[in-house]
């Protein structure tokens, strides 16, 4: 299969739908365009739009998601509206197990997720991927991007692309990746929250080590004892050894 272009997808992505929440009516997808996220917004819910390059892809925090080349998957999706917080968990989980299942089987313990909606790699803290969650009155809009394969000149990112940890003759290709992830983002968001916070603190890479965080302005620094996303995020205070308790949506992990 070439990957280079999109020809192709439109079907394969509608008749994978068929069988999920997703309206295989409201696929679209471009050659080029400038963010996933604007169309998926007007289509509404039940909308999936992707695209073979993003030019002025959002990430959190006001921040730019670039990949210049199209080496990756840029994918927005119109859900109903429910707390931000489910939508980025079984998102996460999901590119979790699809980057798991193309990965050589001594590498699948080095990708996991940090919060709040990153995955990443263990050992160098590079993103894999990145997630973004953009309500509006009517539609949430789920937005996911993956680093499919390396960029032919290097960029000033913090980013690592799936095809470094792939046997080296098997380039993972971008619809294949695309469709699975279609299915697992609809079969974790019907897991209960409980269900989906088991899954999502045993994968949390920053538990047990030691971090820095910043909440409401002030930073603190020692070992994080737990991470509830959907809760308290508990840290155990380097030098009183005292457990503080914080909400996880006021925190941000500024080192781990
Ligand atoms: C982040 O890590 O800051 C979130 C990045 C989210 C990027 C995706 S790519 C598809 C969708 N369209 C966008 O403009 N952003 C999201």
């Amino acid at each position: 299969m070439n990957d280079d272009g999109v020809a192709g997808w439109a079907d394969e992505i509608e008749r994978v739908v068929e069988a999920t929440r997703f309206d295989a009516g409201r696929v679209r997808v471009f050659e080029s365009c400038g963010s996933t996220q604007d169309p998926a917004r007007d289509l509404g819910v039940g909308s999936v739009v992707t695209t073979g390059l993003q030019t002025e892809g959002r990430g959190r925090l006001g921040r730019s998601w670039i990949d210049t080349e199209g080496r990756g998957i840029a994918v927005s999706l119109g859900l109903e509206l429910v707390d931000p917080a489910v939508l980025s968990v079984a998102a996460g989980l999901a590119v979790l197990t699809v980057l798991r299942g193309v990965c050589r089987p001594e590498h699948a313990g080095r990708i996991g997720l940090k919060f709040p909606n990153d995955v990443v790699d263990r050992e160098s803290g590079r993103k894999f991927a990145g997630i973004l969650v953009e309500a509006d009155p009517s539609v949430a809009i789920l937005g996911i991007g993956i680093n499919v394969r390396t960029p032919s000149r290097p960029v000033a990112s913090p980013a690592i692309a799936i095809d470094e940890l792939v046997a080296e003759d098997r380039t993972p290709e971008r619809l294949p990746l695309l469709l699975e992830l279609l299915r697992q983002i609809d079969r974790l968001l019907d897991l209960r929250i409980d269900e989906l916070r088991f899954r999502y603190e045993r994968e949390h890479i920053p538990t047990g080590r030691e971090v820095r965080i910043e909440s409401n302005g002030a930073r603190y620094e020692g070992r994080l004892e737990s991470l509830d996303p959907f809760g308290v995020l508990l840290l155990r205070e380097s030098g009183t050894g005292r457990v503080r308790e914080f909400a996880a949506s006021q925190v941000r992990l500024e080192r781990w």
